[in-house]
């Protein structure tokens, strides 16, 4: 271990030289008024402030100093480092100042500039509106069914009653699918679907036993030619009940929840004779105009478009599921009963919202769906 050394002298102590710790002061003020950014500035930072920088090694020396020495160094370390940290803020200052004004500058959003994005689309209405039925019905505990578009002669017409010579099997009212090769479209035995009906024969099919509890809504189709009334694909919501003990007033009592849900408490509907082969008895339903309430009727001063000044909007067929209907989807008619109501959403669409054209709702003009908004 050598000796003490006395000969040490502090000022010959390099770094704690005067013009040592100015040069090291002058070089961090330098760089940091090089920093042309708040990135750069935290680099110089590091350089001239941080643990291993010239002035942070110097003062380390201080230590090791005679004590007569030590507070002068002290004083000369301390200034330099004090105007090294204040240049340090001062620039900090600055650099931040410039950039929150360049911030505001280049991030300045120019309300007034045209709009240029890409509209939002919308749901379609008649599927809004068919959506907003079958919710009704699930609340209640019916479940959604679905069919097949192409579908089975037999499903669309014989399990429904419908007899061989039934003039709806006539080619003016079905669309036939052609079959193979050389089977012509009225013998392939498919056709399209001319209403959600045939999913009531295969619901009961495919569940075997009641209670049966379903809502259909799907898309059928009539040779009709599209006009502003016809649309030879249109929409049907179909409702299927079979249980125990059904009757008419089961009936009537799920139309009137159904058209009360859909156009106000005080609305009311009614029942008249019709036919339907694969329903006994048969009726129309008909609901109370919601717009008019029937105020309009024999009234020329107070002409109500909704319901032409009838008072009364029909809606679809419904009627107690026929026996025949049953017993061909294996479903005992002596144990069971059921009721059935099916109704075209193109119509409801009309008067419930007055379009007045139903081409609307084919040519898929969003400037038509768009006004219905997103209702679900
Ligand atoms: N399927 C019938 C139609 O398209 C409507 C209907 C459904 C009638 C259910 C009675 C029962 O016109």
């Amino acid at each position: 271990m050598s000796a003490p050394n006395k000969s040490y002298d502090p000022v010959e102590v390099e770094a704690l030289k005067p013009e040592e710790i100015e040069r090291m002061r002058d070089e961090a003020l330098a760089a940091f008024a090089a920093a042309g950014d708040l990135d750069e500035l935290a680099h110089a930072k590091t350089a001239h402030t941080g643990g291993t920088s010239p002035l942070a090694l110097a003062n380390r020396e201080i230590g090791a100093l005679p004590p007569q020495a030590k507070a002068e160094a002290g004083k000369r370390v301390g200034q330099a480092r004090g105007a090294v940290n204040k240049a340090f803020a001062e620039r900090l200052a600055q650099l931040e100042a410039e950039r929150d004004e360049r911030v505001l500058v280049e991030e300045a959003v120019d309300v007034t500039l045209p709009y240029d994005r890409v509209p939002a689309g919308a749901r379609h209405p008649l599927t809004t509106l068919m959506d907003r039925i079958a919710d009704i019905f699930t609340a209640m505990g019916y479940e959604v069914a679905e069919g097949p578009e192409v579908e089975a002669e037999w499903f669309n017409f014989d399990a429904l009653n419908f007899t061989p010579d039934h003039p709806a099997r006539q080619m003016q009212d079905t669309f036939f699918v052609r079959g193979p090769e050389g089977v012509e479209g009225d013998e392939s035995g498919v056709v399209l679907r001319t209403h959600t009906s045939p999913v009531q024969a295969r619901a009961l099919l495919e569940r075997r036993e009641p209670p049966v509890y379903i809502v259909c809504p799907g898309r059928v189709y009539r040779t009709d030619e599209l006009d502003a009334t016809h649309t030879p694909v249109f929409h049907q919501v179909e409702l299927l009940a079979v249980d125990e003990g059904l009757t008419m007033a089961d009936l009537k009592g799920t139309i009137d929840h159904m058209v009360k849900s859909l156009f106000g408490d005080d609305v009311t509907t009614r029942l008249r004779p019709n036919f339907f082969p694969f329903t006994e008895p048969s009726a129309e339903m008909d609901m109370q105009c919601y717009v008019c309430r029937g105020a309009s009727v024999g009234n020329p001063d107070r002409p109500c478009r909704t319901c032409s000044s009838e008072g009364w909007i029909e809606l679809g067929g419904c009627g107690m599921v026929n026996p025949k209907v049953l017993t061909a989807c294996g479903v005992d008619p002596e144990k069971y009963s059921g009721f059935a109501f099916g109704f075209g959403i193109e119509r409801m669409l009309m008067f419930r919202h007055n379009v007045e054209d139903m081409r609307d709702m084919v040519e898929g003009d969003v400037r038509f769906t768009r006004p219905f908004g997103m209702e679900i």
